[in-house]
């Protein structure tokens, strides 16, 4: 074969590989979207022409990045909708966001409702970004494992003015107790959310050098610093591959062990929060005060509407454990309320929060 014809048919391979949704995740989100097609089907809400596509960050045209950036930045620089003398931190309507997950950190994780309070949360962050700053698009998503050999190449982390802004400047400085220091550790001085001001908390801060002390004991009060990140490839490598998103998909046959496994210390949802770190994305409670929060909890859904495709007559209203993180708390039930009106005044029963194409929602993955 001639090296012409070589490279051509190489070339096919690459272009094939692309339209294909080349990885074990992507294959068992085709089985998932052919049952959540037929679910949409079926709304009462939501329909195809309604119907919304949230992208990987990768497969999101530079235009729409942009976009999205945009809205993004017209969020930080709105007014806080909140109460001044309780939440003096939160100066900005982006805070709002971040005062409401700080508010209800100890309910809303290791408990019942952690998938679908954070669908509804990120999804009440989408329609902000619509309604409140001019955005058409859809909240995208970053697939751990599609960069998770190196995310600081990723599109997302390049620090180009299309990503979610860069890595923190390297600064010497201490492992955690998640993992080894990585390549960052500093602020976060490239891209579009270069400079960005942080002020509240911290709460429970896992960062190295830690930020300092916040002037209320509640963590609203102001304490202005930037954004600091600490990215690098061990956690994704190690416990967010795309082979192991795979298996948990795979190997989880009930609600329970699949958000166990999950949310657990060696899990996903850790390994991708932590993959980020420093402060505030090292924070349990302030992790929504990185803009790239979102694209990490957009992927967190992505991967329960597969997991839930995979047999959806039996895993759209199912919900296992209670509603406190530690324990102590009564059962979760599918009738309790999920209730953010700091940011949106409309409340739901979790019952209709478990379907994407029901309820307040009309979205699919891709
Ligand atoms: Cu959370
Ligand atoms: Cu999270």
């Amino acid at each position: 074969m001639s090296l012409h014809r070589a490279l051509y048919a190489l070339g096919s391979l690459v272009l094939l590989f692309t339209l294909t949704a080349a990885d074990a995740v992507g294959d068992l989100q085709t089985k998932a979207n052919t049952a959540w097609e037929a679910q949409l089907a079926k709304s009462t809400t939501c329909t195809k022409a309604k119907l919304q596509i949230r992208k990987e960050w990768g497969d999101v045209s530079k235009d729409d990045r942009k976009a999205y950036i945009k809205a993004v930045q017209c969020l930080i620089a709105a007014p806080s909708k909140l109460n001044k003398a309780k939440f003096p931190g939160a100066v900005t309507r982006y805070e709002d966001f971040v005062v409401t997950h700080m508010q209800q950190t100890l309910k809303i994780h290791g408990t019942g409702n952690f998938l679908s309070w954070h669908r509804y949360f990120t999804w009440s962050y989408e329609q902000a970004l619509k309604t409140e700053c001019g955005y058409n698009g859809t909240q995208p998503y970053w697939d751990w494992g599609r960069w998770a050999d190196d995310p600081e190449k990723s599109p997302i982390f390049d620090g180009s003015d299309t990503s979610m802004s860069g890595n923190g400047l390297k600064v010497s400085h201490s492992a955690t107790a998640v993992g080894p220091a990585q390549n960052g550790g500093g602020c976060v001085t490239t891209g579009p959310f270069a400079n960005m001001t942080v002020r509240l908390g911290p709460i429970s801060p896992m960062a190295a050098p830690a930020p300092p002390k916040n002037p209320q004991a509640d963590g609203f009060g102001v304490n202005t610093r930037c954004l600091r990140r600490d990215i690098g490839p061990y956690l994704t490598k190690n416990y967010a591959s795309t082979a192991i998103i795979a298996k948990l998909i795979t190997n989880a046959k009930t609600v329970g062990p699949f958000q166990d496994t999950m949310e657990g210390g060696s899990g996903v949802h850790s390994a991708a929060h932590f993959t980020i770190g420093s402060d505030p994305g090292g924070d349990f409670y302030t992790s929504p005060n990185d803009p790239a929060f979102w694209l990490l909890h957009g992927m967190i859904d992505r991967v329960w509407t597969i997991w839930q495709g995979q047999d959806l007559a039996n895993r759209q209203q199912v919900m296992a454990g209670g509603t406190s993180m530690f324990g102590g708390g009564a059962l979760q039930k599918l009738t309790d309320i999920m209730d953010i009106s700091n940011i949106r005044p409309q409340t739901y029963p979790l019952s209709q929060l478990m379907s994407t194409v029901d309820g307040p929602f009309c979205y699919m993955y891709a």
